[in-house]
């Protein structure tokens, strides 16, 4: 049987830790599924669902197992529905611990057969999300170091429109 994961996320925009779990979650998984979310709680993004899912396109198609999908509603039905057991979760410091707790056992009791899987981040990644990054690129800082090109120039693109 094949093996499928679910990797959700806001991914507004993608980082270099996602891509680094992305890269090491597919080693695990036969098809990992990078799912963006269309209803965050963090409102208001600054990219819609697609342009999300389009830059996570551009930046993953050298790495094999990977599909970009956007989902909307409980992540439980739509991991269901994809034939997916295994929810990937990354894990940056431990400030992320209690609120991912509570998430995976949340998902565990709405539907008990799927597990979610945690993965450390890279060390390189800990202080990295996509939040501080729109911060600093807002503010005029340099994010070369935090996001893949792509990112950057739409971040750019976007926040000059603002
Ligand atoms: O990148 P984020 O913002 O930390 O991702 C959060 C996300 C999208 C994984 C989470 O909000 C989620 O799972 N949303 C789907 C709605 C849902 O299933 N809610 C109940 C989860 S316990």
């Amino acid at each position: 049987m094949e093996k499928i994961a679910i990797y959700p996320g806001s991914f507004d925009p993608v980082t270099f830790g996602h891509i680094d779990l992305i890269e090491r979650a597919t080693k695990a998984f036969d098809l990992l599924v990078v799912a963006v979310a269309n209803n965050p709680r963090k409102a208001p993004p600054l990219f819609t669902p697609q342009e999300r899912a389009e830059m996570l396109k551009e930046v993953t198609k050298g790495i094999k197992g990977v599909e970009i999908d956007i989902f909307s509603g409980l992540l439980v039905d739509y991991a269901q529905k994809r034939g997916a057991k295994v929810i990937v979760k990354g894990l940056r410091a431990l400030s992320d611990f209690e609120f991912e707790f509570q998430m995976a056992l949340m998902n565990r009791r709405l539907q008990q057969d799927i597990e979610t899987f945690f993965l450390m981040t890279h060390e390189k990644y800990a202080f990295l999300s996509s939040s501080l990054v729109k911060e600093v690129v807002e503010l005029g800082g340099d994010a070369t170091q935090f996001v893949p090109k792509i990112a950057l120039k739409k971040m750019k693109e976007k926040i000059k429109k603002k």
